[in-house]
């Protein structure tokens, strides 16, 4: 195969890159170790900011979240009993919209490749060479189409777009001295849930409890995230069905005489299809491009799921990356390219530092001791994300992404 640009991941950023540049002409392959029915069914982020929608819709690809996707303007938090309700979509005067990432990847997918796009599923990539030359060289593995017996592949091409995730090949193949990522590893973990029961709220519950957070995220109809703060070392095993439907009940309580009970409907217990523990950290890779190797959404950034900034972190990369490709092909300038990761980088940090805060905000990090100190705080903070100032308006600004 030869190509101009090898993309490498087919989850939100490797698509929206290669649909971009298929919209432009710039021939492009993707390729993906895993298969097309993996992709498409792997549960993950589902909350879409309004500039994101905005970008999908421009550009034409949001008939699937136009169609199913839901709109949420609303969040609550709950602390020692009571709500605090935020009408974030009215201060800001837009809306998020959740649709599941797999939907959204499954959507793309269809898009590219009925308009003659190549995914190479199934081709786990290797190996990557030729970073410094002017022609890049992806090794990949495949089976022989007759007798399924093992191969390699390669693809030439101008430039590689690394959209391989954390654990992908991309950034592992920047040389160690000229790679340089920045950490934080908050001590934190998540038992992350999604069970078979629709939501008991229309709205996203962040609640603050003595025994750690807990979260409600509503992903489709019949089904739901859950979030429960951990030990990052428990094991899934340390939470059987019983414990954590009895947390999450707890954690989530409203006092009987608190103001508005419409949003504290019962938690039903449901069937849970997905149970896993989360490390909460932010790692930013600061070397965003390498010679032709540019890297984009996970395999730059993990960003905690706080906020739900991860998804459109990612295809805010890929737009600033096609638009930087297009301007190379089309008019020969590579200055954007060249300025990649002077461009992205701020916005990278700007978001980090927006999930930074929330993440202090929903967990009791206060060291110093004093637990009343540290929640009357809390307290303090979510009064002003419910009234009507700057406060709660750049709250809300961020929050939605406008
Ligand atoms: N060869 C080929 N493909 C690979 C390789 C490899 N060596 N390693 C990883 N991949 C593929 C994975 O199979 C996956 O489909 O790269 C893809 C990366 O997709 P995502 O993990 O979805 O990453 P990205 O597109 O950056 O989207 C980030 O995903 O983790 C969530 O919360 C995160 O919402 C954010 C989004």
């Amino acid at each position: 195969f030869r190509t101009q640009v090898g993309v490498v991941g087919a989850g939100p950023a490797g698509l929206v890159l290669a649909l971009l540049l298929q919209q432009a002409g710039i021939a492009c392959i993707v390729l993906d170790r895993q298969t097309r029915e993996y992709v498409e069914t792997r549960a993950r982020a589902g909350f879409l900011e309004h500039r994101i929608v905005e970008f999908l819709r421009r550009n034409g690809f949001s008939k699937g979240l136009d169609l199913r996707g839901v709109q949420h303007t609303t969040c609550e938090f709950r602390l020692e009993g009571r709500q605090y309700i935020v009408p974030y979509g009215d201060m800001a005067g837009c809306a998020h919209t959740v649709y599941p990432q797999q939907f959204v990847v499954s959507d793309l997918i269809e898009l590219f490749i009925a308009r003659g796009g190549t995914i190479l599923f199934s081709h786990p990539v290797v190996k990557i060479e030729g970073l410094e030359d002017d022609k890049a060289v992806i090794h990949c593995h495949a089976q022989n189409n007759i007798d399924h017996s093992p191969v390699v592949k390669q693809v030439e091409c101008d430039f590689i777009a690394g959209c391989d995730g954390f654990h992908g090949i991309a950034r592992a193949s920047i040389p160690p001295d000229r790679f340089s990522a920045v950490t934080r590893q908050y001590g934190i973990g998540w038992l992350a849930l999604l069970a078979e029961v629709p939501s008991s709220t229309e709205r996203v519950i962040y609640a603050l409890h003595e025994s750690g957070f807990a979260g409600q995220m509503p992903r489709t109809p019949q089904v739901t995230r859950f979030y429960l703060e951990c030990s990052p070392q428990d094991k899934e095993s340390d939470w059987p069905e019983e414990r954590i439907w009895h947390e999450l009940r707890k954690r989530m309580a409203v006092n009987s005489n608190d103001g508005d009970r419409s949003g504290n409907d019962e938690l039903v217990p449901g069937k849970l299809i997905e149970r896993r523990v989360l490390d909460m950290r932010s790692v930013v890779t600061e070397t965003m491009q390498y010679g032709n190797l540019f890297l984009a959404g996970d395999a730059a950034h993990i960003i905690t799921p706080v906020g739900a900034k991860g998804m459109n972190l990612a295809i805010a990369d890929s737009e600033f990356l096609a638009e930087a490709f297009i301007t190379y092909y089309r008019e020969g300038d590579g200055t954007h390219l060249s300025k990649y990761t002077e461009t992205r980088l701020p916005h990278v940090w700007q978001t980090i530092e927006f999930s930074d805060w929330m993440l202090r905000l929903i967990h009791n990090l206060d060291e110093s001791g004093s637990r009343t100190f540290s929640d009357r705080l809390r307290r303090a903070r979510l009064e002003r994300l419910c009234g009507q100032g700057d406060y709660a308006n750049t709250f809300a600004a961020n929050y939605v992404g406008k």
